[in-house]
């Protein structure tokens, strides 16, 4: 039994059968429906009737996990003052929880690993459409959280171990969800690294380096994205909790990016009234409903311990997201019908499977062992993911995050994707499940090529120990490492047939004993519903493989940013006795700008990708803009084939800023014809050549020059350009 979310408690009864509270009285009793008014303007004149206990029912879930049609929070709406329900549900790839009849989209890291914000977008829209269609107004989505520890269990559900990817994949994912008049959840602001001691870790972290690693991308998914949520996490940041942290609430995320939208606390992540009031925090999500913001704030209010003007901030909050993104005039589906409705389309499934083609990025191609041709071919498929449907499939990831509810969903696995396939080629397909060696090895040696699928099982409230491929399954409570060996797997079949190609479900970097040993290798990640399809499309090249990583594959267990047990999973501190302390040691070397500044080499670096075909960088300018710059090269694709390449734009500060080697700041995916070339811009706004600058309290500009690289990884980069900058001071929050 595999486990679908985020909190360990009990079993609680799954809905109840509500009539929808809001929503009901007339347009004329309720003047803030006017919608030809700013939503500003109807937030604060419905406020303005609203009484103390109308005004705190808005702050807190009542409600066990669960209650409510199986979404995870529910906070009723208000008939007689037309507010309706607020009800969230988590969605990292696709609408989960206790939702059935919805899509199974592929994990958050595939998504990004396409580097196509077009992409995003659409998931977007289909993963909004889908709550809306289900009762559901607000996601749980999308996780953007630097990918600092690859050991961590939610790697899967963030976007990138870079924050300018992180950004620009939530921005457009945001745009898409609430297009669809459901608000999202930023999530989990801030510096929220690590599932060991995930309740009460300290992530000790310098300003400068939470401005400039994990800051950048909420900033761009509120004033590009537009979101109007955010969640707040469970660990503490430098040692106070992150809802009811002043530095992170009120400063950075209220006075710096200018969020004007609610904070959501994540559930069980609320630790006081008062300091939470004040901080910054909008909604107590529990597991033990209300216990801070439900009676114990209105005494808190009526003792004037929390200002009404605190109070009011904070449902004015709730209430301006919820115009603006357009609960109020375009509710979601009423319940309970909504709740029983299948809502996945033949078009999302399609979307599904686009992005696991987009996203699952080709490592190793020797040979030109890819993509598969001929006819009449014997093609071994072995492997523990390989065969399996629904609840053994490495389709999805574990926790809150899973979707849905095991063997409801129709996974399409490796095996029945591959045969049919393959079938269309006249190929024969020889099954093992790899559980015995000898009958992998017999199906290898009597094959062309042999096909492994290989994978893990990464959850929320857990990390992975250390970075070996172990399979098995995970839980909040921990893992069960699978009794095989998939390491010895590939080895035993590479042995037996050189032809062999690997393919990787997990949720994050592994080691790979075996990588001189086998021919090829795809990066799959959890590819949601359509895995056998987009496998198969890939394996056989009717498209071509396009996705870059996201995120460094490290060498070995030790040579990687994080090494220590003071970086991870954290020392204790004397004196504190709530948790350990995460210490971030490395500072602004996370990722490839550790690997950089150490020329450390990697096993596959940031933004790698192969492609079927090849492509030529040349021509590059750098031109100051209106702000900032413009990179423009000449991309020309050299091969034979339709394929795509990530462009990528780095920038090289002055050594005197004491700023890592390179940093992503632009880059575009472009799709090209075989011998096509075309001019590529890649806008550098003058945030690209900007560091964090403590004492001045925003982003500064040191005069000298620049170095613009680019290419198709972050160590792959043929073009260089230098640019002369002048002195410049951003606005805070200019990023
Ligand atoms: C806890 C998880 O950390 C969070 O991501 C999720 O949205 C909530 N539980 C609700 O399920």
């Amino acid at each position: 039994m595999r486990f679908r979310r985020c909190a360990a408690a009990a079993a609680v009864a799954l809905f109840a059968v509500l009539a929808a509270s809001g929503g009901t009285a007339s347009a004329a009793s309720c003047p803030w429906m006017n919608p030809t008014l700013s939503p500003n303007a109807r937030a604060e004149m419905l406020l303005g009737a609203m009484s103390l206990s109308d005004k705190v029912a808005m702050t807190y879930q009542q409600y066990p996990l669960d209650y409510h049609y199986g979404a995870a929070g529910y906070i009723p709406g208000n008939a007689s003052l037309c507010i309706p329900d607020l009800v969230f549900n988590d969605a990292g790839q696709g609408v989960g929880d206790a939702q059935t009849g919805t899509t199974a989209f592929p994990a958050p890291i595939a998504q990004s690993a396409s580097w196509d914000p077009g992409l995003q977008y659409q998931f977007g829209a289909a993963l909004g459409q889908e709550a809306s269609e289900k009762g559901i107004d607000v996601q749980l989505a999308p996780g953007i959280e630097t990918d600092r520890v690859p050991m961590d269990g939610r790697n899967w559900e963030y976007a990138s171990e870079d924050p300018f990817l992180s950004g620009q994949t939530g921005a457009a994912e945001v745009e898409g969800i609430q297009s669809q008049h459901v608000i999202v959840t930023l999530k989990h602001y801030i510096a929220n690294s690590q599932e060991t001691d995930r309740m009460t870790d300290s992530a000790d972290v310098d300003q400068r380096t939470l401005e400039e690693m994990y800051a950048p991308q909420y900033d761009v998914a509120i004033h590009q994205g537009g979101a109007m949520g955010v969640m707040c996490s469970y660990n503490r940041i430098n040692s106070v909790y992150a809802c009811e942290n002043p530095q992170t609430l009120k400063g950075m995320l209220d006075g710096q990016f200018g969020f004007t939208g609610m904070v959501v606390s994540d559930w069980g992540a609320t630790h006081s009234t008062v300091a939470s009031a004040m901080n910054g925090l909008d909604i107590e999500m529990n597991v033990t409903p209300g216990t801070y913001f439900g009676p114990a704030l209105e005494t808190a209010v009526e003792d004037g311990q929390v200002p009404t003007s605190t109070l009011n901030d904070m449902v004015l909050r709730i209430l301006r997201a919820m115009f603006t993104v357009g609960v109020f005039d375009h509710p979601p589906a009423a319940q309970p019908e909504a709740y029983a409705a299948p809502v996945s389309t033949p078009d999302h499934v399609a979307l599904a499977r686009t992005i696991s083609e987009e996203g699952t990025v080709l490592l190793k191609n020797q040979d030109g062992i890819l993509p598969l041709t001929g006819s009449g071919q014997k093609i071994a498929l072995i492997g523990p993911a390989a065969g399996q449907t629904g609840a053994e499939n490495e389709y999805n990831g574990e926790g809150s995050g899973h979707i849905p509810e095991v063997g409801v969903v129709p996974v399409v696995s490796p095996l029945q994707g591959i045969t049919q396939r393959a079938a269309a080629d006249d190929d024969t397909v020889l099954y093992a499940d790899g559980t015995a060696t000898a009958d992998a090895v017999a199906a290898a040696k009597a094959a062309n090529v042999a096909v492994v699928v290989v994978g893990d099982s990464e959850s929320e409230g857990t990390d992975r120990s250390s970075l070996t491929l172990t399979g098995g399954t995970c839980t909040l409570e921990g893992c069960v490492p699978q009794t095989s060996d998939q390491n010895a797997l590939i080895s035993a079949v590479a042995a037996a047939n050189p032809n062999t190609v690997v393919v990787l479900d997990t949720g994050g970097p592994v080691l790979m004993p075996w990588l001189g040993q086998v021919k090829g290798l795809f990066e799959a990640w959890y590819p949601g519903q359509e895995d056998g399809n987009a496998l198969a499309a890939l394996l056989f090249g009717d498209v071509d493989p396009s996705a870059h990583l996201p995120e460094t594959f490290p060498a070995s267990e030790t040579a990687q940013p994080i090494s220590t047990a003071a970086q991870w999973p954290g020392v204790t501190e004397p004196g504190d006795s709530v948790g350990p302390h995460s210490i971030y040691s490395e500072g602004l070397l996370v990722g490839y700008r550790w690997y950089e500044a150490n020329g450390v080499t990697p096993l596959f670096p940031f933004g790698y990708g192969l492609s079927y075909t090849t492509f030529h960088f040349s021509d590059l300018t750098v031109t100051p803009a209106s702000s900032g710059a413009v990179a423009r090269f000449t991309l020309q694709n050299t091969g034979s084939r339709y394929g795509a390449d990530v462009a990528q734009a780095y920038v090289g500060m002055p050594a005197s800023t004491g700023e890592p080697p390179r940093q992503l700041k632009g880059y575009q995916k472009v799709w090209l014809e075989p011998g096509q070339s075309k001019t590529v811009s890649i806008a550098l706004p003058e945030t690209s050549f900007a560091h964090w600058d403590t004492t001045a309290g925003t982003w500064v500009v040191t005069p000298g020059d620049y170095t613009v690289s680019v290419g198709d990884s972050s160590a792959g980069l043929p073009l260089q350009a230098t640019l002369s900058r002048s002195s410049a001071q951003l606005p805070a929050g200019a990023y």
